[in-house]
């Protein structure tokens, strides 16, 4: 894979509530191949950055995915094209099965045996998956129902995969364990992954790159070796 290559690219990106506006212009490389954090504090606007890449929010400026622009396209052209989305909160149905839940997010995949090796795929990563398909969403930890999250995501090949939060209510272990696995399938399966966190310490750990956003600019990026080994930056940016 050639080295930063970008995958996504955006330019002079504005999102607005309203008369509100929440993001003010802000620029955002992801590498492809990479993965990226977007870090900052509660209403920094990282919900709103990633809902404005897909097309959930409303936006303006310029996103190139793969050289393309995808402003002007509905959300579910921007997943076919290969960006999923695990929101904050997750997004599983809590009264459908594991099975369905994966089976929503493969949607995009219209050939039943490209569904069932992706579903085989998956559950090499998440072994459950297989022993609880039947059962409700409803009924899983807060660990299982983000990886069920993550898992139906990946259900439909995406080159990008953008994570709001998904540590969120988690115990440290279970958290370590996720990220685990968002590293394997960044380096196994060439995944490229945009995650906002709050976790700042964990999400450093895991990505090549970090934006910190501060009220709907971004006020620091780099290396994110770079930016976990400054403890000024730490101290005033990152909260740890
Ligand atoms: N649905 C909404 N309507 C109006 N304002 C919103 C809405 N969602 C978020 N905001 C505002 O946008 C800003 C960024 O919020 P958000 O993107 O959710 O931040 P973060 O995810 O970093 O906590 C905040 O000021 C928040 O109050
Ligand atoms: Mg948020």
């Amino acid at each position: 894979m050639p080295p930063n290559v970008a995958l996504l690219e955006a330019r002079a990106l504005h999102a607005r509530y309203g008369e509100i506006e929440a993001l003010h212009g802000i620029n955002l490389d992801v590498a492809q191949g990479s993965i990226v954090a977007l870090l900052g504090a509660n209403g920094s606007g990282k919900t709103t950055t990633l809902r404005a890449l897909t097309g959930a929010t409303r936006r303006s400026g310029s996103i190139l995915f793969d050289k393309r622009e995808v402003i002007g396209h509905a959300p579910e052209d921007v997943a076919r094209l290969g960006i999923a989305h695990v929101p904050e909160g997750r997004g599983t149905l809590s009264t459908l099965s594991v099975w369905e839940n994966l089976a929503m997010g493969a949607y995009t995949l219209t050939d039943a045996r490209r569904t069932r090796a992706r579903y085989e795929k998956l559950v090499a990563y998440f072994p459950w998956l297989a022993e609880r398909r039947e059962q409700p969403a409803g009924l899983l930890s807060g660990g299982e129902q983000q990886m069920l999250a993550i898992a139906r995501a990946l259900m439909m090949e995406p080159r990008l995969i953008l994570l709001d939060e998904p540590s969120l209510g988690l115990a440290p272990i279970i958290v370590s364990r996720i990220f685990e696995i968002l590293r394997t399938i960044n380096r196994d399966d060439g995944v490229t992954i945009l995650i906002a966190e709050q976790n700042a310490a964990a999400a450093l750990a895991l990505a090549d790159q970090a934006y910190v956003l501060e009220t709907g600019r971004i006020a620091l990026s780099g290396p994110s070796h770079d930016l976990a080994g400054n403890e000024q930056i730490r101290k005033s940016y990152l909260g740890y």
